[in-house]
């Protein structure tokens, strides 16, 4: 089994808010206007629908996934 970890690139994200609107569930902003993935929000089984929609639609290719085998 393979897990997933979502994470959002602070060097690259600009502020777009499209993950946020598509998944509002996962995704947060801090102070700045920046997104990032809390800890208790990062780690999926499988990457539901609107995560994938959220990393498709973003403009500057600033959400990460990372994939690594289950422990
Ligand atoms: Fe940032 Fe992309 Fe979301 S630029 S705010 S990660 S849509």
């Amino acid at each position: 089994m393979t897990m997933f970890t979502v994470t959002v690139d602070a060097e690259r994200c600009q502020g777009h808010a499209r993950c946020l609107a598509f998944a509002p569930e996962v995704f947060d902003f801090d102070d700045e206007g920046y997104a990032f993935v809390p800890e208790e929000n990062q780690r999926f089984a499988e990457l539901p629908e609107n995560v994938r929609k959220a990393i498709s639609s973003c403009p500057e290719r600033a959400i990460l996934v990372a994939e690594e085998p289950a422990p």
